[in-house]
């Protein structure tokens, strides 16, 4: 069994940190917010994620998971360092690799010799060359092993991933990587470090293609009196179609789709490719906003500035209690913007958060969400939001019309207690 550190404690971090632990190995995970590392040596986990605080536990109490202030103190005694720190958006759109070269020139100084580095965050091609420089290391080898989790349900996709891919030049290294995975079933890809980080971009890309192209499908069910999710059915029953990732809905975002694809686009201009199929992806996705935003107001009736929206769901899908890049925000900011009053529910969500738009008010269950409300706009797919009480929601609301933006409300039942009710596609 293997000595990691993983640096960075986040959704990935934290997961991969748990999961190897889970499979044997002995794994210190370091962070930089001394708060967060607290409250994880005590078991605590500081996000919502399926499963994973019983792992934390149980790696914590066999002894094989830790958590150390600061990267150099998980490095300086492991044979291999997983680097799961943020590569957020940067200006030009480009992946901000600061935090992987901060990461590096921690390590490099007190990594043990011939340790080995892994990129694990989503970095562009290139990466690991990058990363070599910094740590300035010679004797160390990085290594690309992206991550194709998911929040929601990061845990079980990374103890059984459809694929593991592995990416460097020196065949040693990449073996190293790959026998960490030794407990898990699926297939390992093992190549160069410019294929596995391109892997990784083209795989979000083509996820985000088929959510926007389901969206502009349903659009066109619209106009035409189809009903999308029939649309989808019939598509998706075709096995070179398949039916994952054609769920219409407001738009796609989260943590990686938005910035991924827009680090994409700058990777293939400066390798002399203009992306315009991506770049249609992406305002697909804007004009889904827009579309899902007016749709609302519409269903409201009257004037925006006199409406007051209900939104029930806030994070960025389901099972998850992440807002970044949120679907549901960018719409409520266009609601917003056109004067509209926000009361917005979200299970995850009891009070202001960082991300959060300051001018809406958060309320305490849907049917406080709803009181008053001209229109109730769904917005995350959130099981609970299928079977609360129609009845109450449309008494607390001043108008019975509903825009489920997730096509999860059974419409027959919302439409039978009097509810205008209006989904995606149909
Ligand atoms: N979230 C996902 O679903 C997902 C899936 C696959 C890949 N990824 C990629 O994985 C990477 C991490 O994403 P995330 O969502 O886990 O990010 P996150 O923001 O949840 O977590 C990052 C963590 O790194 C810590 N950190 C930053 N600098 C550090 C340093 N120098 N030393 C120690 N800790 C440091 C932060 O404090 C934070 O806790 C990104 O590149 C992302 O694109 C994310």
């Amino acid at each position: 069994m293997a000595k990691i550190a993983v640096i960075g404690t986040g959704y990935v971090g934290l997961t991969t940190g748990a999961c190897f632990a889970h499979m044997g190995h002995k794994v210190v995970c370091a962070d930089i917010d001394p708060a967060k590392v607290d409250s994880l040596s005590k078991g605590v986990i500081p996000i919502v994620e399926l499963g994973l605080q019983e792992l934390v536990a149980e790696g914590i109490g066999g002894g094989r998971l830790s958590f150390v202030l600061g990267a150099a103190n998980a490095a300086k005694d492991c044979e291999i360092a997983f680097l799961c720190v943020p590569t957020p958006q940067g200006d030009d759109g480009s992946a901000d690799l600061s935090y992987i070269e901060a990461a590096a020139r921690e390590i490099g100084p007190v990594l043990p010799y011939e340790a080995v580095v892994v990129n694990k965050s989503t970095v562009p091609v290139g990466s690991a060359k990058v990363v070599e420089r910094v740590l300035g290391r010679p004797d160390v080898k990085v290594v690309s092993n992206p991550e194709f989790l998911r929040e929601g349900s990061a845990v079980q996709d990374f103890l059984k991933p459809d694929r593991v891919v592995v990416g460097c030049d020196d065949q040693s290294a990449a073996l190293k990587v790959s026998s960490l995975y030794d407990k898990i079933s699926a297939p390992v890809i093992i190549t160069d470090p410019a294929s596995a980080e391109t892997i990784k971009y083209a795989a979000n890309a083509f996820l985000a293609t088929k959510l926007s192209f389901i969206n502009a499908i349903a659009a066109i069910c619209e106009g035409v009196g189809a009903d999308v999710n029939d649309v989808v059915v019939g598509m998706g029953s075709d096995k070179r179609i398949g039916q994952d990732f054609l769920r219409p809905g407001p738009g796609w975002g989260g943590s990686c789709f938005p910035k991924d694809s827009r680090a994409l686009l700058k990777i293939a201009r400066e390798a002399g490719y203009h992306f315009d199929l991506l770049d249609g992806v992406i305002a697909v996705n804007e004009e889904q906003f827009d579309r899902v935003a007016d749709k609302i107001l519409v269903a409201a009736g009257g004037d925006p500035s006199k409406l007051t929206v209900a939104v029930w769901g806030l994070t960025f899908k389901a099972r998850t209690d992440d807002l970044r890049d949120s679907p549901s925000l960018a719409i409520i900011k266009r609601l917003v913007a056109a004067g509209a009053t926000v009361q917005a529910f979200d299970p995850t969500v009891t009070g202001p958060r960082p991300g959060l738009p300051s001018d809406i008010t958060i309320a305490d269950t849907p049917y406080a969400a709803a009181t008053g409300a001209d229109v109730l706009a769904v917005l995350t797919e959130w099981d609970e939001f299928r079977w609360l009480d129609i009845e109450q929601v449309g008494s607390a609301m001043n108008r019975r019309s509903v825009v489920d933006a997730r096509n999860i409300l059974n419409r027959n039942d919302w439409r039978r207690a009097s509810f205008d009710y209006q989904g995606i596609g149909r």
